[in-house]
Formats: C-alpha cells, structure tokens, sequence
C-alpha cells in the first residue's frame, strides 16, 4: 500500500487554496509586514486561548527569549527545566545568560517534566521553571501552579505543542506556542506569547521589534516620523503573510485537534490489540492538543531495526527527544547531569505519524505493520 515513494509522514502541514487565496491578498494590498493582519491574528488567537492579548513573534524560540527577558530572568539565575524537550527550551535559557537546570520526566507514562523532581533541584537561585506540555498533553495546572507560588518562582510554559489544546486560559506567567511546519497548524515559521501581566506583554511587543517605541505602521498612521529606543530589543517580528496564512489556520484549527483526538483514541485501541507489549504514553486521560503519537519500545527492543522495518514498508517514525544534556554543547556545559526516567524513555520512545490527513485505515496499518516489525 506504501512504500518509499509514499511515506506515512510523522507530521505534514495542511495547506491548500484557502491558504494560498491569503497570501495573494497580502501580496495585492502592498503591505507585507507588521500590518492589520498581524492584530487581527494576535486578537483570534487570544480570543481562541481564552486571554485579553497575545503577542506575534517570528518563532516560539523568539518568543522564550523575548519572555525571559520581559521577566527579568538574567545572569545568576536557575531556570527549571526538563531534558525531554527540543532544545530550544532550554537555549532560551542560555539566551538570557541564565543557567538551565534539568528535571527528571514523572514517569515513562507521564513523560512531562516531575514536581518532585524539580522540588529537589530548587536552589536560592532557582527563578523560574519553564514546563512543556510534552506531545500536547497539558502539564497539571494546579501542580504546577501551587508549586511556583509556594517558592515565589516564575511560570513559564513552552506550549509548543499544544496549539488550540481543550482548556481555559493560560497558567503560566507566560505561554509561548510554535506555528513552525510541523505543528497542529503552521505560519510556516512563527509564534505566539500570551501573558497574564499585561506589562509582560508590552515589553514582549516591543522588544519584538528593536524596543523602538512605535512601528511602522503606527508612524504612517500617526504624526511623529521619529521614535525612541528604549531597550535592548530584537527582530522577532512576524509578517503579514504568516499572520494571513495564521488567520486562515486558526479556524481550522478546531477541527483539525478533533480529528488529531480521533486518531489517538483509535491508535490507542489498536496499539492495545496488536502490540501488547508497548506502552503508549498518557494512558489516563488529560487535556491535550495530541500534537505527536509517542509509543515506547518494549527494554529489549532494537529501535533501530523498527525503525527500518516500517520505514521499508512506508512510515516514517521519529524520536522526541535525544535528551538536551546528552547534546555535545550542553554535555560540555553540564557534564554531571543524570536523568534516568529520561534517559529511559529517550532511548525507547518511538513517534508514529500522527496528522489530520491520516486516517483510520492509515492507523490500522500502522498498527499493524508495528506489530510485525516487533515480532520479526
Ligand atoms: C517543545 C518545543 N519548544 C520550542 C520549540 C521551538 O519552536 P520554533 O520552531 O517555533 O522556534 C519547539 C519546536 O519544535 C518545540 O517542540
């Protein structure tokens, strides 16, 4: 049915005429960046997460650094964070002239970064914890929230993966999300910062474009053709066309995260048939955006030969995450840092394709093809 010419994707973009209908209105109305279209797809995207405002950015990474800077986080301070994450989490960090300190995942059911770990990692310099809401299921609120409150630390959450996920509000101090290619709905590159504080927002839009004190758009709308600088600021602007793609996904958004939840539930129920002895991750329910399918090898299990087996018959797989401080950059940094509930799932974790283009008969031979890949 496939085969290397049409491989089951991990992840694939759905972009289409409605899409392309966008840009080309973009392109006809002569202004391409930082526009009308850029607040009209801060104030869905808010009015969607359930908050006042929300602040567009170039990438989620744009967005961390921009946050931890709007927070005060700087030099001489610990950021709490977990190992199982793209490592732009924790280079955020990094950014800031912080230091990162890794956190033990809960579980190999609950890959998401433990309270009790980060509990025991808390030093008089620890400011901040960064959580991310690992494959889109919602790290626990009230945990979470109680557990910075009771320390007087800072909550940041990486919400990468969980665009549009079922739930109201934010709980961090902060929140930022990826609409990178790959994600529940894609700008192709860009962002989005939500903030509980008002002021954190404002730092976060202007440090977005240089920490000049009026853009473009508000120059040509305004009387004043000069305008100060008043922090250190970046290029962390997101354009016109991305917001007008941003705008056309978010309403698709919704449907697509339905049939992301359809497909789980199925693969859950046909992982349970076929493959026994795996174990699928999040077994008790939670909110989740079900950003990524993450399926964990049985211990004597060489994933490489999976790997080969389903990609010969056609799917692709992946691995989320090789853990950060196993990276040759942060190894050097941080050579004392064990984690092993991480380190186990890292080595073990494999990530089947999970989209709204697929369906159920998609799974099913998945499923299927897992199984066999397994017993051969
Ligand atoms: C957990 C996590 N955080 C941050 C990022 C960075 O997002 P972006 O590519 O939009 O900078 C990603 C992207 O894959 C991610 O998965």
């Amino acid at each position: 049915m496939f085969g290397r010419d049409t491989m089951l994707l991990v992840a694939e973009p759905s972009l289409g005429q409605d899409e392309k209908t966008a840009l080309a209105d973009v392109i006809d109305s002569g202004w391409v960046t930082m526009g009308t279209r850029v607040q009209a797809f801060e104030q869905a995207f808010a009015a969607m997460h359930e908050v006042a405002d929300a602040v567009a950015v170039s990438s989620c990474t744009g967005g961390l650094h921009l946050v931890m800077q709007a927070l005060g986080i700087g030099p001489g301070d610990e950021v709490l964070v977990p190992a199982l994450t793209f490592v732009a989490t924790s280079n955020s960090v990094l950014y800031a002239g912080a230091t990162p300190v890794f956190v033990d995942i809960e579980s190999l059911d609950v890959p998401i970064m433990s309270c009790a770990d980060a509990a025991a990692k808390c030093t008089p310099n620890t400011k901040a914890v960064i959580v991310v809401h690992y494959a889109g299921y919602l790290a626990d609120r009230d945990a979470w929230r109680d557990f910075a409150d009771q320390r007087g630390l800072l909550l940041i959450e990486d919400s990468a993966h969980a665009v549009g996920a079922d739930r109201t509000s934010i709980f961090g101090d902060a929140a930022i999300f990826s609409f990178f290619g790959n994600k529940n709905m894609t700008t192709a590159e860009g962002g989005m910062v939500v903030a509980l504080d008002p002021g954190v927002l404002d730092r976060v839009r202007q440090a977005r474009g240089h920490g000049m004190t009026s853009n473009t758009m508000q120059r040509l709308n305004g009387r004043m053709i000069t305008y100060d600088v008043t922090m250190l600021g970046y290029n962390y602007r997101m354009d016109e066309l991305r917001a007008a793609i941003g705008l056309t996904q978010l309403k698709k958004l919704g449907g697509w995260n339905d049939k992301r939840r359809v497909l789980t539930k199925t693969y859950r129920a046909l992982l349970g048939k076929y493959c026994p002895d795996l174990s699928v991750p999040f077994s008790r329910p939670r909110p989740s955006a079900h950003h990524i399918m993450p399926v964990v090898l049985p211990q004597d299990v060489d994933r490489q030969v999976v790997v080969d087996r389903l990609r010969d018959d056609g799917i692709q797989t992946t691995n989320h995450y090789p853990p950060i401080h196993w990276f040759s950059l942060y190894r050097d940094k941080y050579p004392a840092v064990h984690l092993p509930r991480t380190e186990d799932f890292a080595l073990r974790e494999l990530t089947l394709p999970l989209h709204p283009k697929l369906e159920t008969g998609h799974v099913e031979y998945i499923a299927r093809t897992l199984a066999k890949a397994l017993t051969q």
